[in-house]
């Protein structure tokens, strides 16, 4: 039986590469609708952005644009790594739906008050709609089985020295969705890069010989080379897939429970996530932290998914 899942995300490539990967599972994942939020660029580049991922797969998913500022600080963009409209590298086919005229906080509302269901939610991005959501609604809160969330960094941040990027963005929401009582599945960058696209993963990419393998690695190549020189490492880490890979194969990753909490007032850590892995506060686990992924595997599935499409 398909998954029902909603995923909010900030296009940018690696959330392409992500609804790319989700969309090739029609029969696993249940798309309600993509809300896309301001982040890696924004809201009007990460809406239109969602909608050619989606023209891309020949899907018809309905997006939905969310919140185009972070509910207390001003957006910062990541236009530095995704580029000034957020995939670079590659023609992509113009979208062949309009957005949805409905706002994606009003449509995260409506679909979960309405569910007879659970839900899951995927996020890809800062947590702006969400944390909205659960403050206009907080009884959605009930209907929502998990949230399986890219973002926050045991150790070194992304953005900052203490913050990645996605939590960075809206510490605050962030803050109102780790205390929100939801089951948590958060894969921080500490995961993510053990998940690094070589040269070898793009060759594999360009020898499925489709529209899609050869989108994704042109728009792999050109988005990884910031993160390969910064990092020294022999791919840019790959953020946002892993949330799917993870609905596709949970046995892909493993968790530990933690007490997390993010840092929302003080000037060089706002945006860090407080991760408590040893246990010191005594405090009750609130957010499962990944802990582990199956590198290989996780690639052989985006191959194979992506060869779908
Ligand atoms: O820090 C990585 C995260 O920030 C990813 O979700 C990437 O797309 C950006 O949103
Ligand atoms: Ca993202």
């Amino acid at each position: 039986m398909a998954r029902s899942i909603i995923i909010d995300c900030d296009p940018g490539v690696d959330d392409a590469i992500a609804l790319l990967l989700a969309l090739a599972h029609p029969t696993e994942l249940n798309i309600l609708g993509i809300t896309t939020v301001a982040g890696n660029v924004p809201l009007h580049y990460t809406s239109q952005n969602a909608l050619k991922i989606c023209a891309l797969a020949n899907a018809n998913t309905p997006v939905y644009a969310g919140c185009p500022r972070p509910m207390v600080r001003p957006l910062e963009t990541a236009a530095n790594i995704h580029g000034a409209t957020g995939l670079q590298g590659t023609e992509l086919p113009e979208p062949q739906q309009p957005l949805m005229v409905q706002h994606a906080v009003a449509f995260l509302i409506d679909t979960l008050q309405q569910t007879q269901e659970p839900i899951t939610l995927a996020t890809l991005g800062p947590l702006t709609n969400l944390a909205v959501a659960l403050i206009q609604a907080p009884a959605i809160a009930t209907k929502i089985d998990h949230i399986i969330a890219m973002g926050g960094a045991i150790t070194h941040g992304n953005m900052t020295p203490a913050a990645e990027f996605n939590i960075y963005v809206d510490p605050h929401a962030a803050q109102v969705v780790f205390k929100a009582g939801i089951p948590i599945k958060l894969i921080t960058l500490d995961t993510t890069h053990h998940v690094l696209t070589t040269a070898e993963h793009l060759t594999h990419l360009r020898q499925l010989n489709t529209a899609v393998g050869n989108a994704a690695a042109d728009l792999l190549a050109h988005y990884g080379t910031p993160d390969q020189e910064r990092y020294g490492l022999p791919g840019a880490p790959l953020h946002d897939p892993c949330v799917i890979a993870y609905l596709l194969q949970p046995d892909l990753f493993t968790f530990k429970p933690t007490y997390t909490t993010v840092d929302t007032t003080s000037p060089d850590n706002i945006g860090r996530t407080v991760i408590d892995w040893w246990g010191r506060t005594g405090k009750a686990p609130n957010v499962d932290i990944a802990a582990s992924v199956n590198t290989p595997d996780l690639y052989a599935l985006l191959i194979k998914s992506l060869a779908i499409l």
